[in-house]
């Protein structure tokens, strides 16, 4: 039997260059491996997008298009909504009664968001429960392991502890204690070397345009000592060679070469990734076009989705009522 795992994304807006780096790639390469539940976490990105949630329900077609463009199957890989399987709420529910507040409290991510998000007020009673609904999204599933990026991982520390939990209480082996996945990748910088995030505004989306691409890699930062195009460059220092490292690794190792002797200039080194990534997105945006053309067409993938989540959790929910006595 394959081993399962699960795995999630907020639909609060385009999907970028850092998702496909970061997570895509690899819930792709994932599929044949495993048996794979990839989730949209409209609940989730509820916690952070109440004010104005009308997006949400577009955002959520939108990625799903870029997953299933990127290569997700949804032949293969259970594809689906958080709030199309009430189930998670419940257990969330059952989840909460058993997690002293002091967890989420201490919780790295809850006090970085906290002081770090702008315009936002996440001073509210969700937000704090946020790790215990994602354990619910991971436990409901009984997976086994969960592909995340490093920033999560608090997250999974906290899903093993009510786990563990769990089985004190109500003495049922029902879960498995899931593991981590990392993604073996450092995180991909955004065109000002800063995290790449849609609310820095440094992303490059999968669905940008030739010149909106071209646009953004141009103003990409390069080695602050390379003042003349005669000086000799850094590349390990450089976040283009980084991207051409990444993405296009049988080019990197010539063109960082280059790059040393000042045989070629930033200018002409961002045009040229500019141009491989136009290349590397033109057939996800073709495949992502279609897709989307046929709105039903995706509509049908997630309730398909929905109805084969529904059923693991629904079977999960009933051991786990058994077990608390409820
Ligand atoms: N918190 C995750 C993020 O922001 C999204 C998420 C929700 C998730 N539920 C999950 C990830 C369950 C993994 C497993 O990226």
């Amino acid at each position: 039997m394959k081993k399962r795992i699960l795995s999630g994304m907020r639909p609060t807006g385009k999907l970028h260059l850092g998702h496909l780096a970061g997570a895509l790639k690899n819930w792709v390469e994932m599929q044949d491996k495993y048996d794979c539940f990839y989730m949209v976490a409209d609940y989730h990105a509820l916690m952070s997008e109440y004010e104005n949630p009308s997006a949400m329900k577009d955002n959520i077609i939108d990625n799903v298009a870029d997953f299933i463009a990127c290569g997700i199957d949804p032949e293969k890989s259970v594809i689906f909504v958080q709030s199309d399987v009430p189930e998670h709420l419940e257990l969330y529910m059952i989840l909460s009664a058993i997690t002293p507040l002091s967890w989420l409290e201490r919780c790295p991510t809850y006090k970085e968001q906290l002081r770090e998000v702008e315009g936002r007020d996440l001073t509210t009673y969700a937000f704090l429960g946020y790790p215990v609904l994602q354990a619910a999204d991971i436990l409901i599933y009984k997976a086994n392991a969960v592909p995340v990026g490093e920033d999560q991982l608090p997250h999974l520390e906290l899903t093993r502890e009510i786990t563990r939990r769990f089985r004190h209480f109500y003495k049922k082996e029902i879960f498995p204690e899931p593991e981590g996945i990392l993604t073996e990748t450092p995180r991909l910088l955004g065109i000002d070397n800063r995290k790449m995030s849609k609310s820095y505004g440094n992303a490059v989306n999968l669905s940008d345009s030739p010149d909106e691409i071209k646009k953004k890699i141009m103003t990409m930062v390069t080695d602050p000592e390379r003042i003349k195009r005669q000086d000799p460059g850094h590349p390990d220092i450089c976040n283009v060679f980084f991207y051409y490292k990444f993405f296009f690794p049988s080019l990197s190792e010539t063109l960082a070469k280059d790059c040393r002797v000042a045989k070629i200039g930033c200018v002409e080194d961002k045009g040229k990734l500019a141009e491989c990534i136009i290349e590397l997105l033109r057939p996800i945006q073709e495949r992502r076009n279609k897709l989307l053309k046929d709105r039903e067409g995706l509509e049908a993938i997630l309730e398909k989705g929905a109805g084969k989540a529904r059923q693991v959790a629904q079977e999960t929910l009933s051991e786990v009522k058994k077990a608390v006595g409820i």
